[in-house]
């Protein structure tokens, strides 16, 4: 099996938010212990696939950055880090017009690339940096995501390594933002509607 088969579905918890957040946060989705278990699992996959290979680990900016580095810290073979810059703009709960802000630095010609992102949903951004890299002729190119929303995708696009399936709902934290806050919530929480339905 897969890892992308054996992705972790979730449903709400009854958890608690936690009272700094519980203003804007609805419930608790993934705490933080069961994301660690998760990352664990996923990071001894990606060691046993890519052991003896020479690696490009590309993470996209910037919603993957705890990911990131809590996999990355649990990847057991040598590899080079590398970071792309895309943005949705467009605003809001839709995935607007994509927008590189940062290009590759390092050549991938010829090693095994593995793109990281916090969530695949509508897949725009993955299908448009996966066809962008496969022209520079890497010797394999696969993706690996924290979140997966399959309710939510306009064209086909499937990731290779998935952490946890979720329901579609506005989820922040973790390194998912809403307006650029919320990174830094050490759980994956739903966001109440009304702030992003209410102006600031
Ligand atoms: C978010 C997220 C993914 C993308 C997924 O990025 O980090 O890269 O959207 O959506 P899609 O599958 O519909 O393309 P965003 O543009 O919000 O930038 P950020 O990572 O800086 O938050």
């Amino acid at each position: 099996m897969n890892s992308a088969a054996s992705a972790v579905p979730v449903r709400l918890t009854d958890l608690p938010v936690p009272a700094p957040h519980a203003g804007d946060v609805d419930a608790v989705l993934i705490p933080a212990e069961q994301l660690q278990e998760r990352i664990t699992s996923l990071a001894a996959q990606i060691s046993a696939d890519y052991a003896g290979r020479d690696t490009v680990i590309v993470a996209l900016l910037s919603g993957t950055v705890m990911f990131l580095a809590d996999l990355l810290r649990r990847l057991e073979f040598p590899l080079r880090l590398d970071f792309m810059g895309v943005s949705s703009y467009g605003g809001g709960t839709e995935s607007g017009q994509l927008v590189y802000t940062k290009e590759l630095k390092l050549g991938i010609r010829g090693r095994h690339v593995l793109v990281v992102d916090d969530i695949l949903d509508t897949g725009k951004t993955l299908r448009s940096v996966t066809a962008k890299l496969a022209e520079l002729g890497p010797a394999s190119l696969k993706t690996c995501v924290l979140l997966d929303k399959p309710e939510r995708r306009t064209g086909r696009f499937d990731a290779d390594y998935v952490g946890f399936r979720i329901p579609n709902l506005f989820v922040v934290g973790y390194g998912l933002d809403y307006d650029e806050r919320y990174r830094n919530l050490p759980f994956v929480g739903v966001l109440k509607p009304h702030v992003y339905t209410e102006p600031a």
